[in-house]
C-alpha cells in the first residue's frame, strides 16, 4: 500500500510546491522547458495538477496542460527521498486521467535528459522520440508592449530604412551624429558628458523626407514608432483635446521604449493668439507641459516635424524643450541622383541621369518619385499604343519632369532659409 496520499493541487500548496521544484532543479541541473511561472499559471488555472502528500509534507507534484487533443506534462517533481519508488508513475496516472477528461488523446512531455520524471514516464508507457530537436526563441523584452502598441497604432519599423534613405547628406549626417549615435552608444556618450536627445524638431518644406527620417531613426534604434495625429485627438468638448493628448502621453509612459512622432506639429503648437476664445490654446499649453515629463524617461524620443517653424509658439522653441532643431531641405544634386536611381529601377541604365538631375532642381524626393512613376507609366502607355519595343528613355522622364509642378517654390525656399538663420539648433 502506498504511504502517500494524492489529491488535486490547492493554492495553499504553492510555497511547498515551489520549494520542491527548486530542489529538483538543483538536482537535475536542467533548464525547465516550462518556466515555473507557466507551471503555476496552469496549476492555478484549473489545468491538471496533482500533489502527493506524506503526512503534511508535499513530496511530489505533477502538472499538465491540455491543448485540444494533446496534453503536455509540464513537470514531474519528486522530493529526493521519494524517487524510484513508483510515486512519479502514480502522479502521471492521475494527471493523465484528468487530461483524458479534457479530451486529450496524445500525451507529450519535453524533459532534459536524465531529469526527474524520465524514469516515471518510461514506466508509464511513454516512448522517447528520437530525431527531434527542441527549438526555442526568446521574444524581445518589449514584446509585452505589443497590446498597448497596437492600441496606440504603433509598430516596429523594419531594419534597413536608414540605409534606404538616399542622399540628403547634410540632414543625414546631423541626425546620425546628434540623435542616433548618442542613443545607440549611451554609455560612451555619457562618459563624454553627452546627453542623449529626448526631443527634436525636423523642419523643412513638404515632401523633403521628414517623416521618412523619423521612421528611419526608429528603425536604427529598434524602437517602436508611434505617430500622433493631431487631427485624431478627440476634440468634441472644451478641453477634450488637451485631455486626449494627456491620455496618449500617459499610455506612452508604459512602453519600455518608443519614438513618438508628431507630424505637422504646428496644428497643436501654433502660436497662441492671446484672445480669449482660442481653441488651440489649451492644447498648446498641454503639449508644453507634457514635454518635460516625457523628457524624464529613458529610452524615448519625441520627433516633431513641421513645414512652418515660424508659426510655432515661441515658448515651444525656447531651449529646454527641444534639444535640436534640424533642417531637412531639398536634396542637392548628389541626393537627387541617388533618388532618381532608386525610383528608375532598371531604366536607370538606359537614361542620361545627369540631365534628369539638373532638370529636377527644386524637386523634393517626393516630386522625383512622382516624376519617375509618371515617366514609366507614360512610356508603358506609349508602348501599348505603338509597340515599338523601346524601353522608357531619357525623353520620357524629361517630359514627366516638365509636367510635374515642383513642391518647392522660390518663396518656400526663401522662408526655409530664413528659418534656418533664425532657429537652427544643431
Ligand atoms: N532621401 C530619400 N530617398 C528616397 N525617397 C525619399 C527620401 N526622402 C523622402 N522620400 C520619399 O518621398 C516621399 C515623401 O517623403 P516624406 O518623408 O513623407 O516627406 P515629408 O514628411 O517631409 O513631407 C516618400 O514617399 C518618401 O519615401
Ligand atoms: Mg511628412
Amino acid at each position: 500500500m502506498p504511504v502517500w496520499h494524492l489529491r488535486d493541487f490547492h493554492d495553499d500548496d504553492l510555497d511547498q510546491a515551489i520549494q520542491l521544484w527548486d530542489q529538483g532543479r538543483h538536482a537535475d541541473l536542467s533548464l525547465p522547458v516550462f518556466p515555473v511561472s507557466d507551471v503555476v499559471a496552469a496549476a492555478r488555472g484549473g489545468q491538471p495538477a496533482v500533489v502527493a502528500l506524506v503526512g503534511e509534507e508535499l513530496v511530489g507534484m505533477a502538472v499538465a496542460r491540455a491543448e485540444g487533443e494533446r496534453g503536455w506534462i509540464m513537470i514531474v517533481a519528486l522530493s529526493g527521498a521519494w524517487r524510484n519508488r513508483g510515486l512519479g508513475s502514480a502522479l502521471i496516472t492521475q494527471v493523465e486521467q484528468r487530461l483524458r477528461a479534457k479530451g486529450v488523446r496524445r500525451f507529450s512531455a519535453v524533459l532534459t535528459p536524465g531529469s526527474t520524471g524520465t524514469a516515471a514516464l518510461e514506466n508509464s508507457g511513454y516512448r522517447q522520440v528520437s530525431g527531434l530537436v527542441y527549438y526555442e526563441k526568446l521574444e524581445h523584452p518589449d514584446a509585452g508592449d505589443a497590446g498597448l502598441l497596437a492600441q496606440l497604432g504603433g509598430r516596429v519599423m523594419p531594419h534597413g530604412l536608414w540605409e534606404r534613405l538616399a542622399g540628403m547628406h547634410a540632414a543625414k549626417d546631423a541626425i546620425e551624429r546628434r540623435i542616433v549615435l548618442p542613443l545607440t552608444e549611451p554609455e560612451l556618450a555619457e562618459s563624454y558628458g553627452v546627453r542623449p536627445p529626448k526631443a527634436v524638431i525636423l523642419f523643412g518644406p513638404p515632401g523633403t523626407g521628414k517623416t521618412t527620417f523619423a521612421k528611419a531613426v526608429a528603425s536604427r534604434l529598434g524602437w517602436p514608432f508611434v505617430e500622433l495625429f493631431p487631427s485624431r485627438l478627440a476634440a468634441d468638448a472644451d478641453g477634450a483635446l488637451a485631455a486626449s493628448l494627456r491620455e496618449v502621453f500617459a499610455d506612452l509612459a508604459d512602453l519600455s521604449s518608443v519614438l513618438l512622432f508628431i507630424d505637422e506639429v504646428e496644428e497643436i503648437a501654433a502660436a497662441r493668439s492671446g484672445t480669449a476664445v482660442d481653441p488651440g490654446h489649451g492644447v498648446t499649453n498641454e503639449l508644453l507641459k507634457l514635454i518635460p515629463a516625457f523628457r524624464d524617461h529613458d529610452d524615448r524620443l519625441l520627433i516633431c516635424a513641421t513645414n512652418s517653424l515660424r508659426t510655432l509658439d515661441s515658448a515651444f522653441l525656447r531651449p529646454g524643450r527641444f534639444d535640436y532643431i534640424i533642417p531637412v531641405g531639398p536634396p542637392d544634386a548628389v541626393a537627387r541622383e541617388a533618388i532618381w536611381r532608386r525610383y528608375l529601377g532598371p531604366s536607370a541604365q538606359r537614361v542620361d541621369i545627369d540631365r534628369l538631375v539638373s532638370a529636377s532642381e527644386m524637386f523634393t524626393p517626393a516630386d522625383i518619385e512622382y516624376a519617375a512613376r509618371k515617366g514609366s507609366q507614360q512610356a508603358f502607355e506609349n508602348e501599348i499604343t505603338h509597340r515599338t519595343g523601346l524601353p522608357a528613355g531619357t525623353d520620357d522622364f524629361l517630359a514627366a519632369i516638365a509636367a510635374t509642378r515642383p513642391t518647392l517654390t522660390a518663396q518656400a525656399l526663401e522662408t526655409f532659409n530664413e528659418d534656418i538663420e533664425r532657429h537652427v539648433r544643431t
